[in-house]
């Protein structure tokens, strides 16, 4: 059977996960810790990679790399641009960019390099699950356009020229940046978010008071969503 990664960024991402699941095995490479699990028959490898876009491409590249895992989920908590979105809400990434990658001096778009791509896709097979468990369970779920960068936002205008350049519904910190290394590596992956704060000026009060809450929101609907994964 094939492995299946689950990865957030910070522990409070992953400690839902590793409540529920079963025969836990923890496994210390590269200055982190893995997870190896079973849950419902399927077998997990879960692992947090600390927060920004190096540490989140170290995990992912070890997830699929030295793990084997055949697919990649991502769960955790996101700032949110799109109005439609509140605290607590979640969204599921079509896309994802990195925001804060920036060349523009040359003439390229913002989140561009050469040899690179503004918007990495996600896989659509994992994106049909996620709607199916979130019919079920009569959860609204948005899909969207996910901004990544090396930055926690907390600005109205900061949120606007994302808005603006990538038309982003929601930003978080390792998103694209695991899309870059599953995409390369042609890992189907998914990333799904939890909203813990709109990326205002009060994003770190937010943040601080509802990430908790948000980051358990999404690791139950990833487990339910692990069920239905062949
Ligand atoms: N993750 C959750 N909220 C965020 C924010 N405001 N900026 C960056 N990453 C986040």
């Amino acid at each position: 059977m094939s492995k299946i990664a689950i990865m957030g960024a910070m522990p409070e991402e992953i400690e839902p996960l590793l409540k529920k699941v079963e025969n836990i095995k923890e496994i210390n490479y590269a200055n982190n810790t893995y997870f190896e699990a079973n849950y419902k028959g399927k077998e997990l490898v879960i692992a947090y990679s600390k927060i920004g876009k190096v540490f989140s491409s170290l995990t992912a590249s070890t997830l699929l790399e030295k793990f084997s895992c055949k697919k990649l989920l991502f769960s955790g908590v996101a700032g949110a641009i799109n109005p439609a979105l509140k605290i607590g809400d979640l969204i599921i990434a079509n896309k994802l960019c990195q925001h804060d990658l920036d060349i523009s001096i040359f003439g390229h778009d913002f989140g561009y390099v050469p040899e690179g791509a503004k918007f990495v896709e996600t896989d659509k097979a994992l994106r049909e699950i996620a709607k199916e468990v979130a019919k079920e369970n009569a959860l609204s779920l948005i899909e969207g356009t996910i901004a990544t960068g090396d930055q926690f936002v907390a600005s109205n205008e900061r949120k606007a020229f994302i808005s603006e350049n990538f038309q982003a519904d929601a930003l978080e910190m390792e998103g694209a940046s695991v899309a870059v290394v599953c995409d390369a590596l042609n890992v189907p992956f998914f990333v799904l978010r939890a909203i813990s704060d709109t990326a205002n000026d009060d994003a770190g009060m937010d943040f601080d008071q509802f990430m908790i809450g948000s980051a358990k929101i999404s690791a139950n609907f990833i487990l339910d969503m692990v069920e239905k994964i062949d």
